[in-house]
């Protein structure tokens, strides 16, 4: 009797640990796909090449650079340079937070909305592969 008990909560405590080991892998992948839905849903015929420094770093200067440079990181975030920002917009939730969409917080903080077209110029860099 005591035997069966131990092997069931065994059993039990390696079914919860691999319950939450596929919810991580669950969020994950959902937290990546969010970005790339974004960028992959861009219709990008009509731009020509995107590239940060041409594009995206005036957008970044205008709108996001105050809170999100070397010296102050909003949320351990720089957008002040091209590796930070590629990092933002590949690896992290930056487009999210631009479309405003939900599972992620708004930005640019406390100010409007980027432009449709500003939107679709970020999703693009993105698309493109963010070309220096
Ligand atoms: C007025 C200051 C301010 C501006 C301007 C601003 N941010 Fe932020 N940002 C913050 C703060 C503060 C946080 C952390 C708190 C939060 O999530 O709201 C943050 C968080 C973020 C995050 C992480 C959000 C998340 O949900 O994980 C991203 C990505 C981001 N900002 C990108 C941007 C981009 C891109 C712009 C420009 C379009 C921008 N921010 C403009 C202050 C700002």
């Amino acid at each position: 009797m005591n035997r069966l008990l131990t092997n069931n909560s065994k059993k039990l405590g390696s079914l919860i640990l691999l319950s939450f080991v596929i919810a991580g892998m669950i969020a994950c992948q959902k937290k990546s796909s969010t970005q790339t839905n974004h960028a992959s849903a861009a219709n990008c015929e009509s731009k020509a090449s995107i590239t940060y420094t041409v594009h995206v770093k005036p957008i970044m200067e205008a709108s996001c650079t105050n809170c999100h440079n070397n010296s102050r990181r909003a949320d351990g975030i720089s957008l002040s340079d091209f590796t930070n920002t590629k990092d933002a917009f590949m690896n992290h939730n930056a487009l999210c937070t631009v479309h405003q969409s939900g599972g992620c917080s708004p930005m640019p903080r406390m100010a409007a909305k980027l432009s449709d077209e500003t939107i679709t110029t970020l999703d693009c860099w993105v698309k493109q592969g963010c070309k220096e």
